[in-house]
């Protein structure tokens, strides 16, 4: 079998470039085109240090489409990320997308185009497994037990709470049921602000303190018993890879826009 031909956009950046030396290792997936601005018509092995991707990188991504590829990778910014993500679909090309900030909205016209060309497109807000898996576990244990609440844990400087992979979290258990507490929120005596933000029916608590990283806890109470699920990201972007890996070698089974990795996690 010949290997996946990747174009991808961001190679240079933190994340697409620990992707890219990642790709270098495999056999079944090669880099046949990378996007960067800063770094236009220099080798890409050259930026990130990687002697084995020997391509030159372009400083669009229309001029990089213009290459032959099967999988474009969007690993940019959200303001380029949907031009970038409907010009590979225009070129007939399954689509990973691991940048983060696309709205509902970007995810629904990305459908509907990707339907139309019969491309798959497969976006994850966070490709790390035990986050896809922490995800999982909690949608299993919500359908037994009705009162959980989430903490997200981040570095001190993280500006945004909270965090997209907890409200993500909160969205999906929002399917499963709605979760109750016991004392209504608005019935807290003191401080209200003491109970976290109400998301999706879930209780959300940010803590942003140095020492911390990323990490994600979902708690389930019952009487006299609890359970914590959690996942721990260090602070390289290896985490990720494993999972774009996985889409990049499954998104060619898909049809129009899947969310998250749970997608293609069995097949
Ligand atoms: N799904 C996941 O698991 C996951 C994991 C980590 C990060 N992310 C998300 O991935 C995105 C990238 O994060 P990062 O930390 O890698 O960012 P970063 O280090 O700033 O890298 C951004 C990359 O995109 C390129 N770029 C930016 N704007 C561009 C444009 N308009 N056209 C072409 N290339 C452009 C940059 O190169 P030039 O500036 O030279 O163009 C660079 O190569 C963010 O949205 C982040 O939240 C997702």
């Amino acid at each position: 079998m010949p290997p996946i031909r990747v174009c991808l956009a961001g190679a240079t950046g933190w994340a697409g470039s620990e992707l890219a030396r990642a790709i270098a290792r495999t056999s079944d997936v090669a880099i046949v085109s990378a996007v960067s601005r800063t770094h236009a018509d220099r080798r890409l092995g050259d930026v990130i240090g990687e002697p084995r991707l020997t391509g030159v990188i372009q400083a669009s991504a229309v001029e990089a489409l213009t290459i032959p590829c099967d999988v474009f990778v969007e690993y940019t910014k959200p303001d380029s990320a949907k031009r970038h993500v409907l010009a590979a679909l225009d070129h007939g090309v399954h689509v990973v997308v691991g940048t983060s900030g696309l709205t509902d909205g970007d995810f629904a016209e990305i459908d509907t185009v990707a339907r139309k060309v019969t491309r798959g497109v497969l976006a994850a807000g966070n490709f790390a497994l035990t986050a896809v898996l922490l995800q999982r576990f909690a949608e299993a244990a919500a359908k037994l037990i009705p009162q959980w609440e989430i903490i997200d844990y981040a570095h001190d400087d993280k500006m945004d709470a909270p965090s997209g992979t907890a409200r993500e979290l909160a969205a999906r258990l929002a399917r499963i049921q709605t979760s109750g507490p016991t004392v209504p929120i608005d019935n807290t005596i003191g401080s209200r602000e003491a109970r976290g933000a109400t998301i999706a029916s879930s209780q959300v608590h940010s803590v942003r303190l140095p020492g911390y990283v990323i990490s994600l806890e979902a708690l389930f109470g019952m009487p006299d018993q609890r359970l914590t699920i959690r996942h721990d990201a260090g602070s390289s972007a290896r985490p990720y890879v494993d999972g774009a890996l996985l889409a990049i070698r499954k998104v060619s089974t898909l049809v129009g826009l899947h969310r998250g990795l749970d997608a293609v996690l069995d097949s």
